[in-house]
């Protein structure tokens, strides 16, 4: 359909613990709670977009166990079609997480079949590649499945969205097939070796990453909203709070995926920030990734609460 949304990416089995802080090397702390969750920035992105309305083709590798199987329950449930193919061998993808009492986490995640894949598996999904409206890609999978997904995206007239999360040296043919890039501060740090902390050093970071060759810049700033910026214009939409933070794993993905959702169904690049910013407001005050997703009349009803600035 005109409006589908086409996702890459991995899944991942989020472990996670709650605790008053993270051990230290060597040390073994106790928790104050675990949780088992769905994860994987490409997933959490794909189920995320569903929920918010979008028609979604999810693009992943897992390995053929329990993880797998959990995981084609979760596309299941939620709707979202998947095109994950299994590859003997290989493990599914898992993550440890760690959520301090503030609602800040640490991460080690394990990409498992997704390592291998590369611009092959790429190619094979190109005509599902080419039915979409927006293509989605992030970094836990090698850099050469992102740069080809853009290139065959950009090849059909897809809009592509880069969220380069976790930061990685990039190659400098990767930047103009961006048409927009959704890095937070610190990944647009790495990116151009700048500082991102203070609004005018972001400007300038987004400023360098559109020097590259980037379309748009969509910069998350943590509470302090988001930035656009691009050659014609640059503004900021504040944060939207929907109550306290308890964690934080997944708000960058539910940005990302409110973002395309809402350019998909041919809305503005304001009121993509704005459907997005209400959807990862509600997001960290939930505990999860995937599960802390919420739904489109939870987001119309934020929406709704925000004061809306001018279009
Ligand atoms: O962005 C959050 C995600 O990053 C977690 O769900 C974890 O799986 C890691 O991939
Ligand atoms: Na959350």
């Amino acid at each position: 359909s005109s409006s589908r949304l086409f996702v890459a990416g991995i899944y991942a089995a989020d472990l996670v613990f709650a605790a008053q802080r993270l051990p230290s090397l060597g040390e073994t702390i106790q928790a104050s709670g675990f949780m088992r969750s769905h994860g994987g920035k490409g997933s959490n992105q794909a189920v995320a977009a569903a929920r918010a309305g979008a028609d979604v083709c999810f693009f992943t590798l897992i390995g053929d166990d329990a993880f797998g199987e959990d995981a084609r329950a979760l596309w299941r449930n939620e709707g979202v079609r998947s095109l994950a193919r299994v590859i003997p061998g290989q493990a599914t993808g898992a993550a440890g997480i760690f959520v301090e009492e503030s609602g800040d986490n640490a991460i080690v995640v394990y990409p498992g079949a997704c390592r291998t894949m590369g611009a092959c598996d790429l190619e094979m999904v190109e005509a599902e590649i080419a039915a979409a409206k927006v293509f989605v890609i992030q970094l836990e999978q090698p850099v050469e499945a992102a740069l080809r997904g853009l290139e065959l995206a950009r090849r059909h007239g897809v809009i592509t969205v880069l969220n380069p999360a976790p930061a990685c040296p990039l190659p400098e043919a990767l930047f103009p097939l961006c048409d927009y890039i959704l890095p937070n501060e610190s990944e647009a740090s790495r990116l151009t070796g700048l500082p991102a902390e203070t609004p005018t050093q972001a400007e300038a970071a987004a400023r360098a990453l559109l020097s590259k060759g980037v379309g748009s810049v969509v910069m998350t700033l943590g509470d302090r909203g988001s930035l656009f910026c691009n050659s014609e214009t640059s503004f900021t939409v504040a944060a939207h709070k929907a109550g306290a933070c308890v964690d934080t794993t997944g708000a960058g993905d539910g940005y990302t995926a409110g973002f395309a959702t809402a350019l998909a169904q041919g809305r503005s690049p304001r009121q993509a920030m704005l459907f997005a910013t209400a959807l990862a407001g509600i997001s960290v005050t939930r505990r999860g990734a995937a599960a802390s997703m919420p739904t489109r009349a939870e987001i119309e009803t934020a929406l709704a609460a925000m004061a809306q600035p001018p279009q």
